[in-house]
C-alpha cells in the first residue's frame, strides 16, 4: 500500500498515541514496518537489532502488566531488541553500551514514521521491566529489549506538545542564536 504522506508531514504530525481502536493489525503490515525499520542507519553497519512482533492478546496483556509506560492495551507491539553479545563483537564496549541503543532508536523512528504514513498510531515505550519482558518474549541470553512500540489504529488525537526550535538552536557557537558574531 502506497502512502501520499511526505516525510515532513510524517515528522511533524506523528504523535505518541496511547489509546487505540480494537481492530487487529494484519501481520503483513507489521512486517512491512519492521522491513522499513531495518533500513535505518546503524553504527558501523552493525545491524545487531532483533525485532519481535507481538499480536497475540494474551502476550500483549502480559507485556502491559510489566510495562508501566504502556498506558493501554494496544492491538500490536513491536519489541525492538538488541543482540548485545554481537554488538560487543562488532563494536566493542561502545557498540554494546551506546551504539546499539542508538541503532534501536533509529529503527524505532523509521517504524513510527512509516506507521503514521499508513494511518497507524504508535507510542515508544521505555518504561518496562526488562527481565520480565525478556521472559515473556522468550528472549535468549544476550538479547535485550531496548524499546517497545505500541501500534494500533488511533482512538485519540493527542495535542502536539510545543516545540520551540529558537530555544534549542545555536549557530556556529553554543549561545549564538543569530550567527552574526
Ligand atoms: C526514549 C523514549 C521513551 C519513551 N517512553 C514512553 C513510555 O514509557 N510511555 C509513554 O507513554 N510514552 C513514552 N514516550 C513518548 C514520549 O512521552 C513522547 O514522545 C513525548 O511526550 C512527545 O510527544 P510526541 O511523541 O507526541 O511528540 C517515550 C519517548 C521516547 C523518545
Amino acid at each position: 500500500m502506497q502512502s501520499t504522506t511526505t516525510v515532513e508531514e510524517a515528522i511533524r504530525n506523528r504523535r505518541s498515541v496511547r489509546r487505540y481502536q480494537a481492530d487487529s493489525i494484519p501481520l503483513d503490515r507489521l512486517t512491512r514496518l519492521v522491513e522499513l525499520g531495518v533500513w535505518a542507519p546503524s553504527g558501523g553497519n552493525a545491524q545487531t537489532w532483533r525485532f519481535v512482533i507481538v499480536t497475540r492478546p494474551e502476550i500483549i496483556r502480559a507485556l502491559h502488566a510489566v510495562a508501566p509506560g504502556m498506558l493501554s492495551i494496544p492491538p500490536a507491539v513491536i519489541a525492538i531488541c538488541q543482540d548485545k553479545k554481537l554488538a560487543f563483537q562488532r563494536g566493542g564496549k561502545l557498540g554494546q553500551e551506546c551504539t546499539s541503543v542508538m541503532d534501536a532508536a533509529m529503527a524505532a523512528q523509521n517504524i513510527m514514521l512509516a506507521a503514521f504514513a499508513h494511518g497507524l498510531g504508535t507510542c515508544p515505550i521505555l518504561s518496562f521491566h526488562s527481565e520480565a519482558v525478556a521472559r515473556i518474549l522468550g528472549l535468549p541470553e544476550g538479547i535485550e529489549a531496548e524499546l517497545l512500540i505500541a501500534i494500533g489504529k488511533p482512538a485519540e488525537q493527542p495535542v502536539p506538545p510545543t516545540r520551540t526550535v529558537g530555544d534549542v538552536l545555536f549557530i556556529n557557537q553554543y549561545g549564538d542564536t543569530n550567527g552574526k558574531q
